[in-house]
């Protein structure tokens, strides 16, 4: 049977929510508005197989430091009962293909160190491993301990996936970062602050944890020009 690829609608939810509670054990409020909206976005896909829903991919866009579009392949999941036929692949092929009709230049995905199944579809992807490995440190957002000025050198950005809302810290991440972060949160109602840092930066580990975040495994960023 074939599989066929298209953008996700809001009726595609209680599958989506499905297979990510397999994939992830993420729980995707499938009714909330927030998920409702990002499935009227058209970049989310779903793969089919004669109407069946058994993968999807979330994707979204977002601004670097430099202002530059970037198009982040956020979430992949594939039922576990149909892995290892290509799903994934062609869910990753039509996301490069409609990153490539996006303002982007480019196209991330972090990855974990161990999730080879993912590297081997990034590798056949063309996509490049970044030479650094990262940690991802997320905290739940609490009030802010002093309210930071705008001018605190960090790059927040503020990111609705199917699975949270969140503010995640680039740059250079300085208590006055961690405070901006969290205020912006409060403000937004985001259920997530993240950062991805090097693993050889021990400061900003040292200061994310002093701050409650928690440290998630190790990853890579694999990127690719559009
Ligand atoms: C990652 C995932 C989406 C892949 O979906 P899939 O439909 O099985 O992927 P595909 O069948 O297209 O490709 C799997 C490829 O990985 C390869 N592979 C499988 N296990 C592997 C391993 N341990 N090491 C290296 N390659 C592996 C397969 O041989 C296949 O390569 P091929 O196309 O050259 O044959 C699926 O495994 C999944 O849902 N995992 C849990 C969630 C997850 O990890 N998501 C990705 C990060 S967000």
């Amino acid at each position: 049977m074939t599989v066929q690829i298209r953008p996700a609608t809001c009726g595609d939810g209680p599958a989506i929510a499905r297979i990510s509670r397999q994939a992830f054990c993420e729980a995707i409020a499938q009714d909330s508005p927030r998920v409702q909206g990002i499935l009227r976005e058209e970049l989310t896909f779903v793969a089919t197989i004669a109407n069946e829903v058994l993968g999807f991919v979330d994707n979204f866009l977002t601004r670097s430091a430099q202002d530059e579009a970037r198009f982040e392949l956020d979430l992949l999941a594939v039922a576990p009962a149909a892995r290892g036929r290509g799903i994934g692949g062609r869910l990753v092929s039509h996301s490069l293909a409609r990153a490539r009709q996006s303002a982007a230049r480019e196209l991330r995905t972090l990855v974990a160190a161990d999730n080879l199944t993912m590297q081997g579809i990034c590798k056949k992807h063309h996509f490049t491993r970044s030479d650094v490995s990262y940690r991802l440190y997320v905290a739940e957002p609490r009030p802010p301990g002093a309210e930071a000025g705008a001018d605190h050198g960090g790059h927040l950005v503020q990111v609705d996936t199917l699975a949270y809302s969140g503010i995640w810290l680039e740059g250079a991440i300085s208590q006055a970062v961690v405070e901006a972060g969290f205020a912006r949160a409060a403000r937004a109602g985001s259920s997530r602050v993240g950062a991805v840092i090097s693993r050889a930066d021990r400061e900003t580990a040292a200061l994310l944890r002093a701050c409650r975040f928690e440290a998630i495994g190790e990853y890579h960023w694999w990127t690719i020009s559009l």
